[in-house]
Order: C-alpha cells, then structure tokens, then sequence
C-alpha cells in the first residue's frame, strides 16, 4: 500500500514535470548578455526602480503594431533607465506581449544587478541600458547560433541560401508597416525549402539597417556553413533561416499586394507551424 502510492506519487510528480518542462521549452532563452560584475546596481536604488518602471512601460505597450517600443525613466542622469524590445515580424499583438512580458519577468532574474542586459527569444528581443540605446546601431553583443543537423547537398543548399540571404537582407530595411523586416522561402529541392528572415529595430536609419544586416549575414559561413538552420542575433538586427516555416509563412509572406486582388489563398495550416523538431542540445550557442 504504502508501496503503490509512493510510486504513484512518483508517477505523478514525473509526469507534473514532464508538463513543466514542455511548458518551459515553449519559451526557451536563446541568449543573454549581462555583465553582471562590472556595470551594476543595487536593489533599492533609483537606478532599480527606473528599470522597473521602463520595464513595466514596455509590458505595456507590447501590443504596439510596430512590433517595437523604446521607453525611458528617470530623466535626471546618472540614473536614467532605457529599455526597448523587438517582436518578430509576423507576430500578432497578443503573441508580441506574451513574449514581452516573458523577457521583462526573466531577463531581472537572468541579471539581477547588472544595468545592461540583452535577452534573445524566438519570438522576441528586449533589452536595456543605463546609456541612451535607441537610434544608436549596435552590432557587438550578440551571438551566433546553429541547428546541430547538417545539409546533404552542401554546395547547392549554400547557393539557393545565398541567393535567399541576400533577398531577404535586401528587402528588410525598406519594409513597412513601420517594420524593417523581411521573410522569404526558396526551393533547394523539389521536396524542400529554406525559409529565412531579416529584421533590424526600426529606430535605426535604412543605411544603417542595411549595414547591420549585411555584416550580419558575412557571419554565416563562419558560424554556419553546411547546417540547417543558422541566426546572427545582433542588438539592432537578426538573420535567421531553417528548412522549415519558424515564422507564420500566412501573416508577412507576400510581397506588395498587387492591384488586383488575387484569388482567396489556401486557409491557413496551423499544423507543422512552430514545430522545433530539430532543436535539440542545451549549449546556448547550438540548437
Ligand atoms: C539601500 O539600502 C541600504 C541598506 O539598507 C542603505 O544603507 C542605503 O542608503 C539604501 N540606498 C538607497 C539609495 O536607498
Ligand atoms: C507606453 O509608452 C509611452 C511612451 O513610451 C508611455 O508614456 C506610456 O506610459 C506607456 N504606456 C503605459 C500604459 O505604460
Ligand atoms: C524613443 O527613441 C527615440 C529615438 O529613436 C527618442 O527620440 C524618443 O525620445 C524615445 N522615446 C522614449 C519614450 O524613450
Ligand atoms: C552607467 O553606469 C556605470 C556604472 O555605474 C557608470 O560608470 C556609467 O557612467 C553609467 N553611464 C551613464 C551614461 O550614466
Ligand atoms: C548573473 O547573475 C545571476 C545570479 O547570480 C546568474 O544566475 C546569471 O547566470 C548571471 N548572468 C550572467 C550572464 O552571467
Ligand atoms: C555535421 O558535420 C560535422 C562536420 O562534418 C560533424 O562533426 C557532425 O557530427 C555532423 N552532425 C550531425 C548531427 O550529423
Ligand atoms: C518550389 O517548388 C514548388 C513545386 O516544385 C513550386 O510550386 C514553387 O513555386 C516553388 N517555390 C519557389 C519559391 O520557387
Ligand atoms: C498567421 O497569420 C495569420 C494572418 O495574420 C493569422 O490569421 C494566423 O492566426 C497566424 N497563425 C499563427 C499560427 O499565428
């Protein structure tokens, strides 16, 4: 008796964090910077609660349609707060704040006394500073990241990927709707395709977008070369591509609309979307 019920117990508790930890993995940190010896601050400082102030700003203007928010508190220098985040692209209003209020909550716990911090998602970016961050490129910080699995055809995927990069690379820094973003798909096989990204922050300038990304994408054959799926996490920009749809291919996919309506598409399949079959391994710098 007392045998069964421990092992139910056990049985219980295992499966208790079986759905934890699928629930974690919904929302896993890609990367984190923060010096946490060198520039930091005390817990009831004003420096403290500016931050907290910018951070709940943030929060609440995640649902802005830019996908993007700067935000300051504490005029009176040195103590001055600011913070900013950056949604994927496709993202919808209500995911953008989910993933928001995830990063404010996670990166004080992740560095809580460092005053800069930069905290990467799949889905989202949120960063902060004691020094003005916004309008200013930043390409130092940040980190490559790449799926563990390696491509058959090598030299034919890094031509088809080339050609992709360069599209997507291109096209980010004049998108609108009041994003600098860009996606796009090409065929490297009848069978597959490469899906990429570009983004940068849309308080920098088109030239400097444009700088940011091309310096980005120079980083793939180094980091990246002969793997599946590959990112370049810069502050101010990010390039990303995998062999499978990690962003809704139905929200941001289509060029300009055309001036005449083209027939209704397909509906939507919400099956096979955001499915991350092939991340596997802990180390931040691989997935
Ligand atoms: C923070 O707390 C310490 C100890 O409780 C106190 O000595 C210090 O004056 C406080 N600083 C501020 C800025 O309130
Ligand atoms: C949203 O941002 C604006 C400007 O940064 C700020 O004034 C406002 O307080 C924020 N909204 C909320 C509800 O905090
Ligand atoms: C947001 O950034 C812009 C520069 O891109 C700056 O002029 C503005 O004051 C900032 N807004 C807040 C609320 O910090
Ligand atoms: C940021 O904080 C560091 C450490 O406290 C300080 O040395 C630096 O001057 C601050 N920067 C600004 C712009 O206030
Ligand atoms: C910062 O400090 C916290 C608490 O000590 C620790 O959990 C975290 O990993 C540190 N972050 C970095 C980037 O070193
Ligand atoms: C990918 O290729 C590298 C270099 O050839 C090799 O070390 C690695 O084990 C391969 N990875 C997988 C998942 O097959
Ligand atoms: C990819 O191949 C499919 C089938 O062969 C074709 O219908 C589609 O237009 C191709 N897509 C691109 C972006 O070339
Ligand atoms: C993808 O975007 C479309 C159009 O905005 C939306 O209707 C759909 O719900 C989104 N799908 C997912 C999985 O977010």
């Amino acid at each position: 008796m007392m045998q069964l019920s421990c092992c139910f117990f056990l049985f219980t508790l295992s499966l208790l964090s079986i759905i934890i930890s699928e629930t974690k993995a919904a929302r896993e940190l890609r990367f984190l910077t923060c010096p946490n010896n060198t520039v930091t601050y005390t817990l009831n400082s004003t420096y403290a609660a500016n931050l907290k102030a910018v951070l709940a700003s943030l929060s609440s203007n995640a649902t802005d349609p830019a996908g993007f928010h700067n935000s300051t508190a504490g005029r009176e220098t040195p103590d001055t707060a600011y913070g900013l985040f950056l949604c994927r692209g496709d993202l919808s209003p209500a995911d953008c704040l989910d993933c928001v209020t995830f990063a404010s909550t996670e990166v004080v716990e992740q560095c809580p006394s460092s005053k800069l911090a930069t905290i990467w998602y799949d889905d989202c970016m949120l960063r902060y500073s004691n020094q003005s961050i916004f309008a200013v490129p930043e390409l130092t910080g940040g980190a490559f990241l790449w799926n563990i699995q390696n491509v058959t055809d090598v030299s034919r995927f890094e031509d088809v990927l080339g050609e992709l990069l360069r599209d997507v690379v291109n096209r980010a820094p004049i998108g609108d709707l009041g994003k600098k973003f860009a996606t796009g798909e090409a065929n490297f096989s009848s069978l597959q395709s490469i899906y990429a990204l570009a983004q940068c922050t849309p308080d920098i300038t088109t030239p400097e977008c444009n700088n940011c990304l091309v310096q980005a994408n120079s980083n793939f054959p180094t980091c990246c070369a002969g793997k599946r799926g590959g990112r370049i996490l810069f502050p101010s920009c990010n390039v990303r591509y995998e062999t499978y749809p990690f962003y809704n291919v139905t929200a941001f996919a289509a060029p300009p609309p055309p001036v005449v309506p083209p027939p209704p598409p397909p509906p939507p399949t919400s099956t096979g979307l955001y499915l991350r079959t092939v991340e596997t391994g802990d180390s931040p710098r691989k997935y």
